[in-house]
Formats: C-alpha cells, sequence, structure tokens
C-alpha cells in the first residue's frame, strides 16, 4: 500500500485493532502526534527503498507497513471473515499472521510450509497465544498436496519469499542444508551462489523448474477466485555482501514473467495503491 494511503487510514483510526494489540505505547504515542502528512513523510522515512535496520523503531514500522497492508488487501479483495491462508516460507516473520488475526480473529485459519528448523522454532514462539489457528508444515512448500486437498486456501501468501525460495533451490544444487542449518550464518554464501548463477545467465535454467512447481501446487491449493499475493522488499547492505539491490528490486518482475510463461490459469489483478514493482496479485480463474 502506498504510504499516502496508509497513512490516511491509521490517522483515521482503520488500524486501531492492530495497534492497540501489537504495538508498545510509546509507539502508539508517536504515531498520535503526528497529523496524516506527517505520518506519510515518517513512514516514507522509515521505509525508504533500501531499508537500514539501523533506524530506531524501523522493525515497528516495517510491521505496521506489512501488517495494515495486508489486512487492508483483504478487505479490498472481500475475503471470507474466516480466511483461510496459506504462508510460503514465513521464517520467523508474522506480518502476515498478524494481518489474518486481525481480520479474522478465531474464525481464520493460518498454514505455513517453513524449512529452516530454527526459524520455525521462533516462529512458534512468536505466535503463541493468536486468536488465528496456526500451523506449520515443516516440509517444502512443493509438497503442501501432502497435506491438504486441492482448494483448500483463500489466499497463498508470499510476503518477501520469492528471493528466499530461489536462495534454498539454488542452496540445495549447491549442496548447502538449509534445513538444519542457521539460516543467517549461511545467507551471505546462498546470496553469492544465486548472484553467481544470475551473472553467469543461467538461474532461470537451474530455478525455473523448481520455483513453478511450487506455485503451480500453491495454485491447485487455492480455491476458485482464491488470491496468490507477493510482496518484496530491499534492505541496505546487500552490495557489500556481493549480492545485488538492483536485481533484488526487480524479483517481483522476475516471478511475473515466469508466472505468466508457465501459463498456470491465474490472472493478474491490480489495486489501487499497490504498486507493481512491490506487489504482485494472482487471482485463480
Ligand atoms: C529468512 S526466512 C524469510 C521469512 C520471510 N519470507 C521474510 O523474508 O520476511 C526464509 C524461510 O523460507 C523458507 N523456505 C524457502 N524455500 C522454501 C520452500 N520451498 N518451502 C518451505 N519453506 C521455504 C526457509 O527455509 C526459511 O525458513
Amino acid at each position: 500500500m502506498n504510504m499516502q494511503t496508509l497513512a490516511e487510514k491509521i490517522s483515521a483510526g482503520v488500524f486501531n485493532d492492530i495497534l492497540q494489540r501489537d504495538f508498545s505505547q510509546d509507539m502508539i504515542s508517536e504515531l498520535e502526534q503526528m497529523n496524516a502528512v506527517q505520518l506519510e513523510h515518517k513512514l516514507k522515512d522509515m521505509l525508504e527503498v533500501p531499508i537500514s535496520i539501523s533506524k530506531q523503531r524501523v522493525f515497528e514500522y516495517l510491521q505496521l507497513y506489512y501488517s495494515a497492508s495486508w489486512q487492508n488487501l483483504f478487505t479490498e479483495l472481500n475475503m471470507p471473515r474466516a480466511l483461510s491462508l496459506l504462508e510460503v516460507g514465513a521464517g520467523d516473520v508474522i506480518y502476515i499472521p498478524k494481518a489474518v488475526d486481525a481480520y479474522s480473529h478465531e474464525a481464520g485459519s493460518y498454514v505455513t510450509a517453513n524449512l529452516n528448523r530454527d526459524l520455525t522454532h521462533n516462529f512458534q514462539e512468536k505466535t503463541k497465544g493468536m486468536d488465528v489457528s496456526i500451523r506449520v508444515v515443516e516440509d517444502d512448500a512443493a509438497n503442501i498436496g501432502l497435506y491438504y486437498p486441492e482448494s483448500s486456501f483463500d489466499v497463498v501468501a508470499f510476503h518477501h519469499a520469492i528471493n528466499d525460495i530461489i536462495q534454498t533451490i539454488i542452496a540445495v544444487r549447491e549442496g548447502m542444508d538449509t534445513v538444519n542449518q542457521d539460516w543467517w550464518t549461511i545467507e551471505p554464501l546462498m546470496l553469492q551462489a544465486v548472484m553467481d548463477y544470475h551473472r553467469k545467465g543461467t538461474l532461470k535454467d537451474a530455478a525455473y523448474q523448481a520455483f513453478i512447481q511450487i506455485i503451480d501446487t500453491s495454485c491447485k491449493q487455492l480455491k476458485s477466485g482464491g488470491y496468490m499475493i507477493f510482496d518484496n522488499i530491499t534492505y541496505a547492505g546487500y552490495d557489500e555482501m556481493g549480492y545485488s539491490s538492483e536485481f533484488h528490486n526487480d524479483y517481483i518482475q522476475l516471478a511475473r514473467n515466469w508466472i505468466s510463461e508457465a501459463n498456470l490459469g491465474l490472472e493478474e489483478i491490480e489495486v489501487d495503491s499497490y504498486d507493481k514493482q512491490w506487489w504482485m496479485i494472482w487471482r485463480k480463474v
């Protein structure tokens, strides 16, 4: 969602529920002191790409931005109150569970297919006590059909996950264990491996089939008329690791090209105020 719309909706109280349930009193007071225009400037400053994680309260602003943007999308797309959502590769990030929790409360159900063990453990700790029902399937998202029948979900969510999926595909080819090792220790190696494939022009040959298998399986898991939703984000510091921000900024477009080429019975739709560089929304026809 663009920052002007988000700021206006926060000022109008649309996300009071999220704020009261999940944010510190200091953060709420900081937000209350700003009018919509000041808030828009603040959001733009905090979340300007590439996002610097050293700014004070940046994680609270990120959580606000993503939980509010996803909750708003559920409303815009007229999703049922008893929303059933599958997230691919949540890691230990809980923006989407928070959005489903705020939208559906105990009527909702949230599942993530998540491979890395330590991140799954953190995720389970962080989501304890939410109203919405939460399940982690510790398996490759390509295998989700072993756990759920077709047409089980209203939404399949990929929050900043195209990169994680492609990194994992390449890492496995390169003999890395992405399940049992500490994700953040191996991340620089994964990023450099992706860059090597990209620079040699072999990334598509190496990753397309496995990526599209996940998208195809996710599509089968969607109810007819359901949505597959992607977002992307670029953090500061990638280039110093031998990775490319420019390449990362373009991940949505890369996935858009691959998904279009695969012709899976999905149609891309546009939602006002969701920038197509950072968001991509497909509807199952
Ligand atoms: C660093 S976390 C990222 C969390 C979140 N997507 C974000 O960026 O905010 C990456 C997670 O995605 C998982 N992952 C990558 N490919 C996957 C796949 N094909 N199936 C299930 N999990 C996957 C990894 O194992 C890891 O737990």
